[in-house]
């Protein structure tokens, strides 16, 4: 019996969705690939899937405000980061496959007891980001990054010790922006490549191919109230990005959530940072589910990310929680901060 092939009419958009593109991604790279990788994946958009219908109706759901509890970050945490979190601890522990998870909401991993079999993965993610901007309808988003979990490691070993891999060992990295669209960024090491949550069908459909940073933006990204702690060369820095001596007087854009900050600065080129400060001299943004995912798609888009004296990927972790200073922008500007920062404490150069 011929079986009649279905053709898309000619009216009909041919779409990639996200399972099918990391499928064909892992298929192309890793041609005995399982599908495992995008059952997972698939979790974790179901998860984002469902924040963001909450995200979308915050204030006639009783999610906008705080959930007076503090969390291991000694922040008051937000009702959406609630959901957020429970979302993808949901969606990701029925799973078979992740064996550990560490949220930015969660003070310590969690482990998967009770599987058929060990899981092979673990989840880092930051569920909510820009928890600051929700109750004001600015854009925040969803940060994760997924390791493999070491050879020599069950899940019911110390689950932290899975955790604390440094950026260079992510299999995975992605954020979802809930923006005036809904948009997926990810990679594999395979490039960045951005969807688009179309609502009429509840899929998050191929929309940017292949994003490359810009060689050299128009914008710097930091929040100048803290200007006054900045360390010196950064305050060099960006004088001399406003100053016009790099061929253009930069704009300053700051909205507050990094993943609506870095996901501008992917797109537009220029360069984000988060310096230490008095408040933070650590830094504020959080290695392992902030600092290493932006990290990692910001290289694989042509850009670069350094803590200042080393690069953000190769820094190995102490604590789930560990916080460091970010910059992360593209060629140029990357290029350009390298002279700010103290010889001593040069970041590798780009052009290795
Ligand atoms: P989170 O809401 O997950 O705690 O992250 C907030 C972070 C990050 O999104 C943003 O870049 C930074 O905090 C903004 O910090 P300031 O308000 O100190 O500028
Ligand atoms: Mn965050
Ligand atoms: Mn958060």
């Amino acid at each position: 019996m011929n079986t009649k092939r279905f053709v898309l009419g000619a009216t009909d958009p041919v779409i990639v969705t996200v399972q099918q593109h990391i499928l064909r991604e892992q298929r192309k790279h890793s041609p005995h690939a399982t599908g495992s990788f995008s059952w997972l994946l698939s979790g974790i958009t179901l998860a984002t899937k469902m924040t963001e219908a909450r995200v979308r109706r915050a204030g006639l759901l009783d999610m906008l405000g705080s959930a007076e509890r503090v969390n291991v970050q000694g922040e008051l945490q937000q009702k959406l980061d609630v959901y957020a979190n429970a979302a993808l601890v949901h969606c990701l522990g029925i799973r078979e496959n992740v064996a550990i998870i560490a949220s930015e909401e969660i003070d310590e991993a969690i482990t998967f007891d009770g599987r058929s079999g060990p899981g092979k993965y673990v989840v880092v993610f930051d569920p909510l980001d820009g928890s600051s901007n929700i109750d004001v309808n600015v854009s925040v988003g969803t940060i994760f990054s997924i390791l493999a979990l070491p050879e020599d490691l069950r899940a019911s070993d110390d689950a932290s010790l899975a955790v604390l891999q440094p950026g260079v060992k992510q299999l995975a990295a992605g954020y979802v922006v809930y923006g005036s669209s809904t948009i997926m960024v990810y990679t594999t090491g395979h490039g960045v490549h951005g969807f688009t949550l179309d609502p009429a069908i509840g899929a998050f459909v191929l929309s940017h191919e292949n994003i490359r940073m810009p060689r050299q933006g128009d914008y710097y990204s930091s929040n100048d109230g803290n200007w006054d702690t900045f360390p010196q060369p950064y305050r060099d820095y960006i004088s001399y990005l406003r100053s016009g001596e790099a061929g253009r007087r930069y704009s300053l854009r700051y909205i507050g959530s990094l993943v609506a900050d870095f996901h501008r600065t992917l797109l537009r080129g220029g360069v984000f940072l988060y310096p230490p400060t008095d408040k933070n001299p650590q830094g504020k943004l959080r290695l392992l589910y902030e600092a290493n995912p932006v990290a990692f798609i910001a290289e694989q888009a042509g850009g670069f990310a350094t803590d200042a004296t080393q690069r953000i990927l190769e820094i190995v972790p102490t604590d789930i929680h560990d916080r460091t200073p970010l910059i992360v922008g593209g060629p140029f500007e990357m290029a350009a901060f390298e002279k700010f920062v103290q010889p001593a404490r040069r970041v590798p150069s780009l052009a290795s």
